[in-house]
């Protein structure tokens, strides 16, 4: 990986390495329109774009243009997280069927995170596994959730408790349609992008620190070059490990604490990268507390976070037992013991359960106000 800026107008193409099922993610401004390469990954001619009632309106003609002599339909759900549930996948499901759609067919996902994560698990368990295509609008779909294979729909009780691995045949990232991203969805994106440095690549982090701006203003430069990059680091981990049994555990840095704010605040108020913001800002105080992280270095990541706009305190209603009992239902826990994603300087992790309890106890109190 160079960590320069390439020409923003030349596509680039990486490959998820996974055998028979490794899949190419095409990065770059007006991919969209890139029919050609698209209608090349479909194993049939059926396809069903599922979008949202925000997206469409915005991207799916250019989709549909670059679909031509593909048996193509549509289904527009409605926007929100709220609609990341079996019933939406039902209604993918009973288009698929009504059009009587078989097993060659592709469903390809034009969104952020919710669409990508509810249209793949519809594919996952139509007929057994149909073919599916992520077409990624937000910066959090395009650095995270459209890479991966990670599926799923939220349950009542419980955020992406249902779920599949389902790897998509391929990745098409338009930075261009960033553009219209509103600037808090920008800023949550982000936080996922900075993960990437802390996690295993401290030459990105210091070039985010260099480049921060720039790719806040959407800069075409800067923008393909932050996708790219985060991609090459997402993908090399999904490739070591697939299922997370090991290392891809560590791109939940930040998400134990995270998940914990986005629990107490009704998954509402705060956005997933927001809440994973304030719990990289807590994950590198307890890493500091634990020896495995300097004081400047952690002041560098709560000076990065800060400057892409993001929140590095937890919301006040929460308090060190709220969090405890939130924390203790990540899906990471094992035997009940809360395991922590923690820095050991910056662009290398580790996940532990060895903080001790008053390590611990200290950072929540710091963090809301009871020290
Ligand atoms: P999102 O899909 O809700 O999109 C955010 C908002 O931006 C929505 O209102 C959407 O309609 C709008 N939008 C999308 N593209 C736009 C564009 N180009 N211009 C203007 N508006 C646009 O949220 P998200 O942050 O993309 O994704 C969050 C979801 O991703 C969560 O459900 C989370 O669980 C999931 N996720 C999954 C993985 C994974 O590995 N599968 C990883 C991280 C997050
Ligand atoms: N977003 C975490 C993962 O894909 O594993």
């Amino acid at each position: 990986m160079t960590a320069s800026m390439h020409d923003a107008h030349t596509p680039h193409r990486l490959d998820v390495q996974l055998g028979s099922r490794s899949y190419p993610i095409v990065i770059g401004p007006g991919q969209l329109r890139q029919g050609e390469l698209l209608r090349s990954w479909l194993p049939g001619r059926q396809a069903l774009v599922v979008t949202n009632e925000t997206v469409a309106p915005l991207y799916l003609e250019p989709l549909q243009a670059g679909l031509e002599g593909i048996d193509a339909d549509t289904l527009v759900l409605p926007d929100g997280e709220a609609h990341k549930t079996v019933a939406s996948c039902e209604r993918v499901w009973d288009r698929l069927l009504e059009r009587r759609f078989d097993r060659s067919c592709t469903v390809i996902a034009l969104g952020g995170g919710v669409v990508g994560d509810l249209a793949g698990f519809a594919a996952a368990a139509y007929q057994r596994g149909v073919a599916f295509v992520q077409v990624p609008t937000t910066l959090l779909a395009q650095v995270d959730s459209s890479v991966g294979g990670k599926t799923g729909v939220n349950h009542p009780l419980g955020k992406n408790m249902i779920g599949a691995f389902h790897q998509p045949v391929g990745v098409v990232a338009d930075t261009r349609v960033l553009d219209t991203l509103p600037a808090r969805e920008m800023a949550a994106g982000v936080a996922e992008v900075i993960k990437y440095g802390l996690i295993r690549d401290a030459e990105f982090f210091a070039w985010l620190e260099d480049n921060m701006d720039a790719l806040l203003r959407r800069d075409s430069a800067a923008l393909a070059f932050a996708v790219e990059r985060s991609c090459a680091n997402k993908a090399d981990v999904v490739a070591a490990d697939e299922r997370e049994q090991g290392v891809r555990a560590t791109l939940n840095l930040g998400h134990t604490f995270g998940h914990a704010i986005e629990t107490a605040t009704g998954y509402s108020s705060w956005l997933h990268g927001e809440a994973v913001g304030a719990g990289i800002a807590m994950a590198a105080h307890v890493s500091v507390a634990m020896g495995w992280l300097a004081a400047h270095e952690r002041d560098r990541v709560v000076r990065l976070l800060e400057r892409a706009g993001l929140p590095v305190m937890p919301p006040a209603s929460m308090t060190p037992e709220r969090f405890l009992e939130l924390m203790a239902v990540d899906k990471k826990a094992r035997d009940g013991r809360i395991r922590l994603v923690l820095q050991q300087g910056i662009g290398s992790a580790v996940v532990t359960d060895a903080v001790p309890a008053d390590t611990l106890g200290a950072t929540l109190r710091h963090f809301t106000g009871e020290a």
